[in-house]
C-alpha cells in the first residue's frame, strides 16, 4: 500500500479496524473499540481495547494497535483509524493521542468514523494533540 492516504488505503484501515473492534475484551464498560494503523513500511498492526478487573490496567484500542507495530519492527504511523461504539464518534483519548505522537508527524491522518451519518472525518495529529509535546523535546537532552 505505496498511499496511505488513498482511498483504498483507509477502508483497508477502517476494514481491520471493524474486524478487531469484534475481538475486544471490554466486559465492564461493553464499550468496545479497533484501531488498525499502517507503518512505514505498508504493514498494517491492528488493536482492540482489552479491559481488566483492576479496572486501570486497561488498555486502549490505539495503544495495543501501536504496541503490535513496535513487535513487528514498525517505526512510524503514517495513518491509523479507529472505530468504536455507541451513538458518536469514537476519538482517541488523550493518553492515547500521546502515544500516537511518539511515533507520528505532526501532519500524520487520523481517521474517525460517525456512526450517525456513517461518514469519516480524517483530522490531522496536530488538530488532536496541538503543540504536542515529543521526542523532539528531548533531542538535545539524549545522549
Ligand atoms: N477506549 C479505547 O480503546 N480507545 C479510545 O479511543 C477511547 C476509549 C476504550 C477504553 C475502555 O476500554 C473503553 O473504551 C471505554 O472507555
Amino acid at each position: 500500500m505505496s498511499d496511505p492516504g488513498s482511498e483504498p488505503a483507509v477502508t483497508t484501515l477502517f476494514d481491520a479496524a471493524r474486524a478487531v473492534r469484534g475481538r475486544a475484551h471490554a466486559p465492564y464498560s461493553g464499550f468496545r473499540v479497533g484501531a488498525a494503523l499502517i507503518d512505514e513500511k505498508g504493514g498494517v498492526h491492528v488493536g482492540c481495547n482489552v479491559e481488566n478487573a483492576a479496572y486501570p490496567e486497561g488498555v486502549c484500542a490505539e495503544t495495543a494497535a501501536i504496541a503490535a507495530m513496535v513487535a513487528a519492527g514498525g517505526k512510524r504511523i503514517r495513518a491509523i483509524a479507529v472505530i468504536g461504539s455507541g451513538p458518536s464518534m469514537t476519538t482517541p483519548c488523550g493518553g492515547c493521542r500521546q502515544r500516537i505522537r511518539e511515533f507520528a508527524d505532526t501532519d500524520t491522518r487520523i481517521h474517525l468514523h460517525d456512526p450517525a451519518t456513517d461518514a469519516r472525518h480524517s483530522l490531522s495529529l496536530e488538530e488532536l494533540l496541538p503543540l504536542a509535546f515529543g521526542p523532539s523535546n528531548l533531542k538535545d537532552e539524549i545522549r
